[in-house]
């Protein structure tokens, strides 16, 4: 058991199935190592403001709350009845900041037209940029709010969120703006993520001189200021880029995050989604964070992202959105040793879905991970993912008590059955939020 700090305790979350992520290391998990959970059986928590100050077996986590505490009938008790205890959730890859709805577009992709077909004649990413655009900032914000809401309700604790509906400095530094003021107004923590090149507007591709220079100058010209957004001063702040058909080649998506790079932003790339481009390895060169989709990723670039501790984000809500069959190949990523977590890529065109435990389920049966490789993939890789290793991801002293008690007391039990919310009980920072 560990425990630490002196402030009595307040709350026990007590027989409990505990999957603590945790090793003391740190990094993520990868390779052989991808699905150790850290299992204790007859576990206990105690939290104290607002974080864990012990955690393992529950004989052990009482006797430090009697030694702590003067009386332990103050102490809020909640038993878990031996179901499993996870980590708070780690939904590391969506796009929130969003107005209008693209049910359309869905329909007529039902009859044949493709997702990109519908992005180079203006819909797709650009038919939300203008409804986005519409959208007063208290409306934005609203729905960022809600949004946030239904993934704390799924057990979500930490949230990436991206801009990319914007595409002028103006507009995506409202949107950065909108993410900062949802976030502070929210017990979720939030990880921004800036994507200003998420599509090329049709101002820069059109007649009579297309230019997709100038725009990529425009993104780049925008970084300094990104850098400096208040949103970059109590965490990671990180730079993406859709580098696909369609959207960005990887020259320019090299341009776009070596810039980030030099301004000291985290890097992230939406790669290989449709087609292979060569983003992946480009994220692996330049030492990204994250690189995510990944579905046409090759051996080489598995094993390159391993070399660079890369962390793989799959995304298989967006390949069931887009009516796919072509999965990202999980099992593959883990031997080659690649860190891989799990995402929902919760977005108005590939993955209308707030539901990370369906990314789980989904993740076993067509990415082939064990169930055990999927659940460190929603939690402790999830959090490397976005920068908070250290901070979210494990049951382990000294972090924010934020903690998922499920429906099950069977782990596997949590990616076997599917299309329902796993989640009975969340606690964010100490406090029950669901
Ligand atoms: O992750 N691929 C690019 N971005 C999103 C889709 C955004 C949209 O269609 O609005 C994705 O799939
Ligand atoms: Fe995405």
């Amino acid at each position: 058991m560990n425990t630490a700090d002196p402030l009595s305790i307040h709350l026990v979350l007590d027989h409990a199935t505990l999957l603590t992520m945790d090793d003391g290391r740190p990094g993520p998990l990868a390779g052989a190592r991808q699905g150790e959970l850290g299992r204790v059986d007859g576990g206990a928590i105690a939290v104290a403001g607002g974080r864990i100050t012990a955690v393992g077996p529950r004989d052990e986590v009482w006797r430090f709350v009697e030694a702590r505490n003067e009386r332990t009938d103050a102490v809020d008790v909640l038993d878990a009845a031996g179901r499993v205890v996870l980590p708070g959730l780690v939904d590391a890859h969506t796009h929130l900041v969003w107005a209008g709805t693209r049910a359309d577009e869905f329909e007529a992709r039902l009859t044949g037209t493709s997702y990109l077909d519908l992005l180079a004649n203006g819909g797709g990413i650009h038919a939300t940029v203008r409804a986005t655009r519409a959208a007063s900032f208290d409306d934005l914000a609203a729905r960022m709010t809600a949004r946030l809401d239904a993934l704390v309700d799924h057990g979500v604790t930490t949230v990436e969120v991206k801009t990319g509906y914007g595409l002028t400095v103006d507009e995506e530094m409202r949107h950065l703006d909108v993410i900062a003021a949802a976030a502070a107004a929210h017990p979720a923590h939030v990880v921004p993520t800036f994507l200003g090149a998420h599509a090329l507007p049709g101002a820069y591709a059109g007649e009579p001189t297309p230019d997709r220079g100038a725009f990529v100058r425009a993104v780049i010209d925008m970084l300094p200021r990104v850098a400096a957004h208040p949103l970059g001063l109590n965490g990671p702040l990180f730079c993406d880029v859709f580098c696909d058909a369609g959207a960005f080649d990887v020259a320019e998506t090299r341009a776009v995050l070596t810039a980030a790079k030099a301004a000291g932003l985290g890097l992230k790339v939406h790669s290989d989604e449709f087609e292979n481009l060569g983003a992946t390895a480009l994220a692996a060169e330049l030492g990204a964070t994250s690189a995510d989709h990944l579905v046409a990723t090759t051996p080489a670039e598995m094993a390159a992202l391993a070399k660079s501790g890369t962390v793989a984000v799959l995304l298989p809500l967006t390949t069931i959105g887009l009516g796919s069959t072509h999965f990202a190949d999980g099992a593959a990523f883990v031997r080659h040793g690649a860190p891989v977590a799990l995402a929902s890529d919760w977005n108005p065109g590939t993955a209308p879905c707030p539901n990370l435990w369906l990314a789980l389920a989904i993740g076993t049966r067509y990415g082939r991970l064990s169930v055990a490789e999927a659940l460190v993939a929603v939690t402790r890789n999830a959090a490397c993912a976005v920068g908070r290793d250290g901070v979210a991801g494990r049951l382990a002293v000294g972090r924010s008590a934020d903690a998922v008690l499920t429906d099950s007391d069977d782990p596997r039990d949590l990616a076997y059955g599917f299309g329902t919310n796993r989640a009975v009980r969340v606690m964010l920072g100490g406090r029950w939020v669901r």
